[in-house]
């Protein structure tokens, strides 16, 4: 078995066709490939994401996988950052024919060989729809994965906030937000955020409830990001530094009300170590165990630091 990387956008289109019947819902098929393909020509994925192939000796496909390259940083000694790459997997996938003969599980044995080789690589990082095991075979731990949800609110988002963000300021908004403090993290681009509204772009048409009109607010030195993101019509935060519990009550209550403005069913947010005290003394947020999108991280290195207080906010999802 060999490990290829697709170089073709015909390659890259077999696997959708064949991956419809799992990640297509809401669309045609038609819509799904052309959905795909419109993601894979986002400036992020562009410039980040890799198809990868298990093949058989004669090029018979048997399970494949996309990686995006996103930035990490490790936080030295006295406190320095060296930046370095760390690689998000997503859409794993066996035909259902060729399922339970081991080929995922291969597939993310030698992906993850590969990357190690990466000059700068720090880690591989994935979303799991599937639980925790078959990935805990391959060198990947599991991390917490709590939801929070609020309902929307009518009234004027701008309200009580001190600025709603609009698309042209997601890259200050994002170089507002304090960077974790851990010895390990991961940190998304804003074209990594934008790639995520992508979705919401495409999406909307078939939701029945319009875009945000603002990605996120500010107050005091408090920043959150949020958008349409998903099949579903909520209103997902992305991004959330809360300094303060009164922050984080004024913030999530302009997304409240964004959620409304924007007929959306509600708002939700990944819990993160960092604002986990203060979300129930927010009024109205209610936590609950998260289905699917289990955050699973393997080293590529073999002094990473690992720690179950690593932050996964949504806007690291793919
Ligand atoms: C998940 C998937 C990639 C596994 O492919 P595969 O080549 O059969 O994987 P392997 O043979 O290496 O491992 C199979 C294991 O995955 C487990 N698995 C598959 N689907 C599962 C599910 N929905 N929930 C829990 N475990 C699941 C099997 O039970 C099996 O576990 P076991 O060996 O301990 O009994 C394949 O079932 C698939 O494409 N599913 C649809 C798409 C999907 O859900 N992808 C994962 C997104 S995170």
């Amino acid at each position: 078995m060999r490990l290829v990387a697709a170089t073709t956008e015909e390659q890259k289109t077999q696997r959708d066709v064949l991956s419809y019947s799992e990640w297509g819902k809401l669309l045609t098929l038609e819509g799904y490939v052309s959905r795909e393909q419109r993601l894979r020509a986002h400036p992020w994925a562009r410039a980040n994401m890799h198809t990868w192939l298990l093949c058989e000796e004669d090029g018979a496909v048997l399970a494949s996988c996309e990686t995006f390259r996103t930035d990490s940083f490790l936080r030295s000694q006295n406190g320095a950052l060296l930046p370095g790459d760390s690689f998000s997997i997503a859409s794993v996938f066996t035909e259902e024919r060729l399922r339970g003969h081991g080929y995922a599980t291969r597939l993310m044995d030698m992906l993850a060989a590969r990357l190690e080789h990466e000059p700068r690589a720090h880690a591989s990082l994935l979303f799991s729809d599937v639980g925790p095991r078959i990935y805990a075979r391959s060198g990947y731990r599991e991390l917490p994965a709590w939801n929070w949800h609020l309902s929307p609110t009518p009234g004027a988002p701008g309200e009580h906030v001190d600025l709603l963000t609009r698309e042209e300021d997601l890259g200050r908004a994002l170089a507002r937000m304090r960077l974790p403090d851990a010895p390990f993290f991961f940190w998304p681009s804003p074209a990594q955020l934008d790639w995520h509204l992508e979705r919401g772009r495409i999406y909307v048409g078939h939701l029945g409830c319009s875009l945000p009109q603002s990605l996120g607010a500010t107050t005091g030195q408090s920043t959150i990001l949020w958008g349409l993101v998903s099949r579903t019509a909520e209103l997902t935060v992305l991004m959330l530094d809360a300094r303060s519990p009164e922050e984080a009550q004024a913030l999530l209550g302009a997304a409240r009300r964004e959620a409304s403005r924007s007929g959306l069913s509600r708002v939700l947010l990944w819990e993160e170590p960092a604002h986990a005290s203060l979300l129930p003394l927010v009024e109205g947020a209610t936590r609950a165990a998260r289905d699917g999108s289990l955050p699973m991280v393997r080293p590529l290195r073999p002094d990473l630091p690992s720690s179950p207080l690593l932050p996964i906010p949504r806007g690291l999802w793919v």
